[in-house]
């Protein structure tokens, strides 16, 4: 029988098959492209994991390590444990340096499990938090929390995990309006806040006035906020929630100050991976691999439907009590092709920025958001508070609380990674 369409015989000029190999070994020897071999985010791993000899040891020393978690241990793969013993680490009313907006006991939540949550590793344990320690390791140094209003919550939860252990006369906690700072005198140590949601400029970095609708982010502009950063010992990044706006992110080349605005629009993801490959750029040319250490948390997930995880219809956070139980759980699907542009990027670095995969392990937390127990901008209308759920914050977290597991992790990757 004849094919129905016309079959040609190919004959591969051979000077198509000499450019193919030499293709073939620019992809095998290549620097850029070796990561297509390795496992993205394992730079410190992967380094530890290969010491047999003492000159390696010494060649691969990762700044502040002073251990190493079980060889192969993913310590973001795991499962949620309820312990009323060991869990919180501090006492809401302990730490006064937590926002209005996150003190859900102060502000009439009824429950408290959801404080009395560990998070335990499939393959081993994370570390034991040790404040002491943590001083002692950031004597004369500086680690700095730069992103958004989640980020703000990792970074109270960390000065709450620490600051017990400093006498109060000691201690201060100031804000200069980006930046925030906490400083402990007698270690000549500070843990700081840096506020930029996108990490680039943008018409939306002012805190309290936010433009979704004509929200605009300037290309290559990391160094505006980026100068604030220079000279930390220890940086962690997030920036996730502020581009999921549901549509295209508008992109400024040039100056806000132009009269002529030079805008593209771009999609959520590739205006992401925008400002992930700047951050990168800041890294490499502001942080110095041999002494300083760079972390990136991932997304910081929502529960606006609780249809996604079988709930009635219309409904979302509000009133949930207990962690999501299916292991396979993956709300919001836009959140998968994010993580696909982090991995992406986050294999191609040229420096080693340690990565916080917070997402999975915080989406089953669905009952711990600070819901309607917050303090509030404006005093609720009778509407509101006919139908709570309409009113209910599902994108932040009571402290204590999921945060808190948060440091942890970082705590684990900081010195036993
Ligand atoms: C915490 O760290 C300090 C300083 O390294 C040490 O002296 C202390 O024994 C540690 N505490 C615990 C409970 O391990
Ligand atoms: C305090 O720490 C800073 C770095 O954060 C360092 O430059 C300074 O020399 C330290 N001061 C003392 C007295 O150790
Ligand atoms: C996922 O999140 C995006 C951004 O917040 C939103 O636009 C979209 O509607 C969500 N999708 C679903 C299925 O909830
Ligand atoms: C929340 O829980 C309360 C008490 O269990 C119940 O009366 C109320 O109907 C629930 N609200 C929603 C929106 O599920
Ligand atoms: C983060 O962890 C989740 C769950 O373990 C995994 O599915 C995802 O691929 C991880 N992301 C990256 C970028 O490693």
């Amino acid at each position: 029988m004849k094919p129905t369409f016309p079959v040609r015989k190919i004959h591969l000029p051979s000077y198509l098959l000499t450019l193919g190999f030499i293709f073939f070994v620019a992809l095998l020897y290549s620097e850029d492209l070796s990561c297509i071999f390795k496992q993205p985010f394992q730079h410190s791993q992967q380094l530890l994991l290969q010491q047999p000899t003492t000159t390696e040891e010494k060649d691969t020393h990762v700044p502040f390590a002073v251990g190493k978690t079980a060889r192969g241990c993913n310590i973001f793969a795991g499962k949620w444990v309820y312990d009323e013993e060991a869990r919180p680490l501090y006492e809401e009313q302990e730490c006064p340096y937590i926002q209005p907006q996150l003190t859900c006991q102060e502000h009439g939540r009824p429950d408290n499990k959801y404080q009395h949550w560990r998070w335990q590793p499939h393959g081993c344990s994370i570390q034991s938090f040790n404040a002491t320690f943590m001083w002692e390791m950031l004597r004369g140094k500086r680690m700095m929390f730069v992103g958004d209003s989640l980020n703000r919550g990792q970074y109270v939860s960390m000065v709450c995990l620490l600051h017990r252990v400093i006498p109060e006369k000691a201690k201060s906690m100031k804000d200069f309006d980006s930046h925030t700072v906490f400083r402990a005198e007698e270690y000549n140590a500070s843990i700081e806040f840096y506020w930029a949601p996108f990490l680039l400029q943008s018409n939306s970095d002012n805190a309290i006035v936010h433009r979704v609708k004509d929200r605009l982010v300037r290309a290559d502009s990391i160094n505006t906020h980026g100068q604030y950063w220079k000279g930390v010992d220890i940086i962690v990044f997030n920036t996730y929630l502020w581009w999921m706006t549901g549509r295209k992110m508008k992109i400024l080349h040039g100056s806000f100050e132009d009269e002529e605005k030079d805008i593209t629009e771009l999609v959520t993801e590739e205006a992401y991976r925008l400002t992930l490959q700047s951050m990168k750029k800041w890294v490499e040319e502001n942080m110095d691999p041999d002494k300083t250490r760079v972390f990136f948390s991932s997304m910081s997930p929502t529960h606006e439907k609780s249809i996604e995880w079988g709930g009635e219809p219309g409904g979302n956070c509000y009133n949930e009590t207990t962690p999501i139980e299916d292991p396979t759980y993956w709300g919001n699907s836009s959140r998968k092709s994010i993580m696909k542009v982090i991995s992406e990027e986050f294999s191609k670095t040229k420096v080693p920025i340690t990565f916080i995969n917070i997402t999975q392990l915080s989406e089953y937390r669905k009952d711990a958001h600070t819901m309607i127990y917050k303090k509030q901008w404006n005093p609720p209308t009778p509407e509101q508070l006919a139908n709570p759920a309409s009113y209910a914050d599902c994108v932040h977290w009571c402290l204590p609380g999921l945060q808190d597991t948060w440091n942890e992790l970082l705590y684990t990757k900081l010195f036993f990674p």
